[in-house]
């Protein structure tokens, strides 16, 4: 069932979906850019010799001294203000004090609510440079993030973001984690529907013009199965193997799909800025 966000309906229903109008899209635009320049911030913070917590410092500062909300900090009792999920942590990694070391591929994941819209999105960053096998993972990942939004269309169905996701996944011989997905969002941070990023096609709701979600697919060199740590956050892969994901927010159009944290600066892919070169159709419109 569809709903339009604004109305009584939307904020009493729960097994709904709820549909955006052109407002709405421009409080996506500016919650998405907000997280995006977190992210860019980053790029050239990342190295090793690092703490994790000390980025989380740098996100936070930044984040406040722009009025905006860091919307993790205290989320389910989440004490910081990024995820930030080194080599074999899926997500939710907790910032802390262990130093970057040479050749740690890790993920920084950040939402930030402008004007009580959410912007979530994530990418992976190298300290020092990475193993070849790490860079091929993130590389894939990226790949499928881009054939998932690629696939998101009005008509199209959430199964259809899983399949393409999955398929090319599944053909580079690597996994997608299951036990984590996208998710709607908007004035909530995790909204109906939940998009799940393996898939058949035709399979799930339809899109339709004004659905607002994510698409973050986790991709392991191993198997798909994840452990949560004692922390009761820390996602890792249950065989040790190195695990990468990326994330954007983004809405359904009349005839496509807009990127609503798209990097202002161009920083893309910031583990392989060579890539951002390459970028798909879909992104490059934006
Ligand atoms: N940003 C994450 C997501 O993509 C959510 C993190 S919730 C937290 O949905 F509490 F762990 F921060
Ligand atoms: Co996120
Ligand atoms: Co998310």
């Amino acid at each position: 069932m569809y709903v339009q966000a604004s109305s009584a309906a939307a904020r009493r229903a729960e097994n709904t979906i709820k549909l955006h109008g052109p407002d709405d899209f421009a409080g996506m635009r500016a919650a998405g850019q907000a997280a995006a320049r977190v992210l860019d911030l980053l790029v050239p913070e990342v190295k090793p010799g690092v703490t994790t917590e000390a980025l989380d410092d740098l996100a936070r500062e930044f984040i406040f001294d722009h009025g905006w909300i860091p919307a993790c900090l205290g989320y389910k009792g989440y004490p910081k203000t990024l995820c930030t999920s080194i080599n074999h942590v899926v997500c939710h990694g907790i910032p802390g004090p262990r130093p970057l070391r040479e050749g740690d591929v890790l993920n920084i994941d950040v939402t930030v609510i402008v004007d009580g819209w959410h912007g979530d999105t994530s990418r992976m960053y190298v300290a020092g440079e990475a193993p070849r096998k790490a860079m091929r993972l993130m590389d894939i990942t990226w790949e499928a993030m881009q054939r998932g939004i690629a696939a998101a269309r009005p008509g199209a169905t959430v199964g259809d973001i899983g399949h393409a996701i999955q398929t090319y996944v599944e053909a580079q011989r690597c996994s997608v984690v299951r036990d984590f997905c996208g998710h709607g969002l908007g004035q909530v941070f995790h909204d109906n529907h939940n998009i799940v990023h393996a898939g058949r096609r035709g399979e799930g709701p339809v899109l339709k013009p004004g659905m607002f979600f994510t698409i973050e697919p986790m991709v392991n060199l191993g198997k798909f199965g994840v452990s949560i740590l004692q922390d009761g956050w820390t996602a890792v892969t249950k065989d040790r193997s190195l695990s990468a994901q990326y994330e954007h927010s983004v809405g359904i159009t009349e005839d496509g799909v807009e990127m609503f944290t798209l990097s202002p600066a161009g920083l893309h892919t910031p583990h392989n800025p060579s890539l951002s070169s390459s970028l798909a159709p879909a992104a490059a419109a934006a």
